[in-house]
């Protein structure tokens, strides 16, 4: 074979284009959130070229990418059939649109409830039902649409009642599906546990501290400021996560990432969320993961 680079048409790195991968974030975060910034050296060290993409820029060649990899998407909750359509029309896209489409309405987790996996016992109010809050103790109100924990409240029934109705009201009039909860109180001190898997491989786990410490408020931020720390996932968290994996649709072994939250419960872990879509990936509290998803989007680019 010739040496000469003039000629030479072979196969080395330096004559054939590298790879384009995009991360995909929103227009608030055009950097990417600085944990997945982790993932520029740990793909640039195979190669591949990844560089951050705004998903509603308008401007972006999408077909133009080896593969689009969804991140940061932060913003969307407000305007999902809007983030949908962008998915569909992305030619090669992780994880895929109809996971997506699946993963970004909670009330997947009736499905994962009727496959007998224990979720956190929830009432759905639709944006015409009535709803009167009712019992004792603590709820949680959230929208079915929902990421960052934002639009999300805590109230005690004792005392904040009105506040709740007026919540559920609220999201209502603007059209959206509403989730009411008991709050699980051993949150306050275990904490949330999100067991990581990249190609349905588990890869490592974090705990996450409470973060409703009452009624919703109008902030406008993008996301809840959270309190993280490396998990060691006891055998029943593995083993739950391992029964979520298996109940996806299609199967998680076709998943770039999947992240499963479970929160504790007088009964043992229960699924509070499972992220397919924008997921915090917490490359930081676990060594060797950014390169493990490296490895992953590169395997899809063969
Ligand atoms: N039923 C609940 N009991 C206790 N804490 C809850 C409950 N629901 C939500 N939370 C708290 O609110 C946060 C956000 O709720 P989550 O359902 O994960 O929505 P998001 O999609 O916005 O992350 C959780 O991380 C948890 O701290
Ligand atoms: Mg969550």
């Amino acid at each position: 074979m010739s040496q000469d680079p003039q000629t030479d048409t072979s196969h080395s790195h330096a004559t054939r284009a590298a790879a384009r991968v995009a991360l995909v974030t929103c227009a608030d975060l055009p950097e990417l959130d600085p944990d997945d910034r982790a993932l520029l050296p740990a793909l640039a060290a195979l190669g591949i070229a990844a560089e951050p993409a705004i998903w509603d820029a308008g401007d972006v060649d999408w077909a133009g990418y080896d593969l689009v990899v969804v991140r940061d998407t932060w913003d969307y909750a407000k305007r999902r059939e809007q983030f949908l359509r962008w998915a569909r029309s992305v030619p090669r896209l992780a994880n895929p649109a109809a996971v997506i489409e699946w993963n970004t309405d909670k009330r997947y987790l009736r499905e994962l409830a009727a496959a007998g996996i224990p979720v956190v016992p929830t009432t759905w109010v639709e944006p015409g039902d009535a709803f009167v809050p009712e019992g004792r103790g603590e709820i949680v109100v959230k929208p079915a649409v929902s990421a960052g924990s934002i639009d999300t409240g805590r109230y005690d029934l004792m005392t904040q009642a009105p506040a709740a109705a007026a919540h559920v009201r609220r999201l209502q009039e603007d059209g959206r599906v509403v989730m009411i909860q008991p709050y699980l109180d051993a949150v306050d001190t275990a904490g949330e546990t999100a067991l990581l898997f990249i190609d349905g491989a588990f890869s490592h786990a974090i705990r996450k501290g409470a973060i409703l410490t009452g009624p919703y408020e109008e902030g406008g931020l993008l996301y809840q400021n959270e309190n993280i720390s490396a998990r060691e996932p006891s055998a029943q968290e593995h083993a739950l996560a391992a029964r979520v994996l298996a109940a996806l649709p299609g199967g998680a072994g076709t998943l770039l990432y999947t992240r499963v939250d479970l929160l504790p419960s007088p009964d043992g872990p229960v699924v509070i969320e499972v992220e397919l879509t924008e997921p915090s990936l917490f490359f930081g509290f676990a060594d060797g993961s950014a390169d493990r998803f490296a490895a992953a989007v590169a395997r899809r680019l063969t």
